[in-house]
C-alpha cells in the first residue's frame, strides 16, 4: 500500500474511532426532551403515530464498547490500520511460509526412506504409490490424462500399456520425463505421392492385423520402404528415434486409416517437456512406481 493510501486509511480509522468515542462520552450524557406523556411531542401520520424515546441499554452500551476496544486492539496488533503491520508481526505470506516449510520437512523426510529403491519395490509401498500419484496428477495428468491413459490429441502415450516408444526399462523412462523427449516425423504425402498415401496407410493397417483393403495394402508394400528408415523393416518401431511401434494395435494419435492418413500427410511433432527442474530422480522413481502400480498385469513386467 502506498503512502497516500496508507494514511487515508489510517486517517479514516481515526475518524471513526474519534466520533465512536465521542458517541460514548456523549450519549449516555444527552438529555432528550420528553413531554409529559412519554414521548419526543414529534408526531406522524397525522397524529396516528407519535414517537417515543428511549435510552439505549446498559448492556447494549458495555457490549458495543467491548467490540469497540476488541477493534482497536486488533489493529494494534494485527495488519489492518494502513501499512502499520501489527505488532504481533504476523502476515498471510508468513503463515503460507510456515505451512509450507512444515509440510517441506515432512515430506523430505519421506521421500529420504525412498531414496536410491528401484519403482519395483517401492510399487509395493502404499506411502510411495500415493505420493507418485500425487506428483502424477500435479505435473502430467494435463496431458496424460488423470488415468495416465493419454491423449491422442496431443499426441501424449498411453503411460500404463506395454508400449514405449523410447523404452520401457525404468532407465529410459526416467530420461523420457527428466529430459524430456521430441518426436518428428516430418509430412511425407507428398514425397511417397497423394494417390499412394492410401496404399501405404492400408499397408500400416495389414502390420498389425487391422481392417484393411489388401489390395491397396499390397500395393503399398514397396513404399513402406520410406518409412521403414525410421519405424523399421517390420514397424517394430526405433525408441533411439522415438519412432512408435506400427505393428502392434497401440496409437498414440489414433488409429484407424483416416489418422494414419493424416499422420503421413502432416507428419507429427510430439513435445514431452523436461522436468529436470521440477523433479528429481526420487521423485521420478516413485512417479514410475506408480505407473507400473496401475498397468494391468503390472508384477509380470517389473
Ligand atoms: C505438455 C504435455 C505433457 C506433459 C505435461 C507431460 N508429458 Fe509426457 N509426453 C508428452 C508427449 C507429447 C509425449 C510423446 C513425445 C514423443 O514421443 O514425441 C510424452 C512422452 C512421455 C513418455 C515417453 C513414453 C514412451 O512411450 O516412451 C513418458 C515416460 C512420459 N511422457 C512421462 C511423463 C510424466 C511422468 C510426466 C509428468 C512428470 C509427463 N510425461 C508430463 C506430453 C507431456
Ligand atoms: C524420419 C523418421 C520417420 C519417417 C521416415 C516416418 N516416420 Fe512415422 N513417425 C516418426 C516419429 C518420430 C513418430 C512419432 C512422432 C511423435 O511422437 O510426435 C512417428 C509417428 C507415426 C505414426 C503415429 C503412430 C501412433 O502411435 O499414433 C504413424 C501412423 C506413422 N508415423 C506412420 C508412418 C508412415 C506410414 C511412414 C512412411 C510413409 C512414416 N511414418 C515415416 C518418424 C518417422
Amino acid at each position: 500500500m502506498n503512502s497516500f493510501w496508507s494514511m487515508w486509511v489510517m486517517f479514516l480509522v481515526l475518524l471513526n474511532a474519534g466520533i465512536t468515542a465521542f458517541l460514548f462520552w456523549w450519549a449516555p450524557r444527552v438529555r432528550i426532551p420528553v413531554q409529559e406523556d412519554g414521548t419526543t411531542g414529534h408526531v406522524w401520520a397525522h397524529g396516528v403515530l407519535r414517537e417515543g424515546m428511549h435510552r439505549l441499554p446498559r448492556w447494549w452500551i458495555i457490549a458495543s464498547a467491548a467490540m469497540y476496544l476488541f477493534g482497536i486492539g486488533y489493529l494494534l496488533l494485527y495488519p489492518g490500520f494502513g501499512a502499520h503491520k501489527g505488532l504481533l508481526g504476523w502476515s498471510a505470506h508468513g503463515e503460507h511460509d510456515l505451512a509450507t516449510a512444515v509440510n517441506d520437512a515432512n515430506l523430505a523426510e519421506t521421500m529420504a526412506r525412498f531414496k536410491g529403491l528401484p519403482p519395483a519395490q517401492l510399487a509395493a509401498d502404499p506411502e510411495a504409490l500415493r505420493i507418485g500419484e500425487r506428483l502424477f496428477v500435479d505435473n502430467c495428468a494435463a496431458c496424460h490424462e488423470r488415468s495416465a491413459r493419454g491423449n491422442p490429441l496431443l499426441g501424449a502415450p498411453n503411460l500404463v500399456d506395454a508400449d514405449w516408444t523410447w523404452g520401457g526399462d525404468d532407465a529410459s523412462i526416467a530420461t523420457s520425463i527428466l529430459d524430456g523427449r521430441q518426436g518428428v516425423m516430418p509430412p511425407l504425402g507428398e514425397a511417397i505421392g497423394a494417390a499412394k498415401v492410401a496404399d501405404v496407410a492400408n499397408y500400416v493397417l495389414s502390420l498389425s492385423g487391422a481392417p484393411h483393403d489388401a489390395a491397396k495394402a499390397a500395393a503399398g508394400a514397396p513404399e513402406f520402404a520410406v518409412c521403414a528408415a525410421c519405424h523399421g523393416q517390420q514397424g517394430e518401431g526405433n525408441p533411439l528415434l522415438g519412432a512408435p511401434k506400427l505393428a502392434d494395435s497401440i496409437w498414440t494419435w489414433g488409429g484407424g486409416l483416416e489418422a494414419i492418413e493424416k499422420r503421413i500427410n502432416e507428419g507429427t511433432h510430439g513435445v514431452m517437456p523436461a522436468w529436470k527442474s521440477r523433479l528429481d530422480e526420487n521423485d521420478v522413481r516413485v512417479i514410475i512406481a506408480w505407473l507400473r502400480s496401475q498397468a494391468p498385469n503390472h508384477l509380470a513386467r517389473l
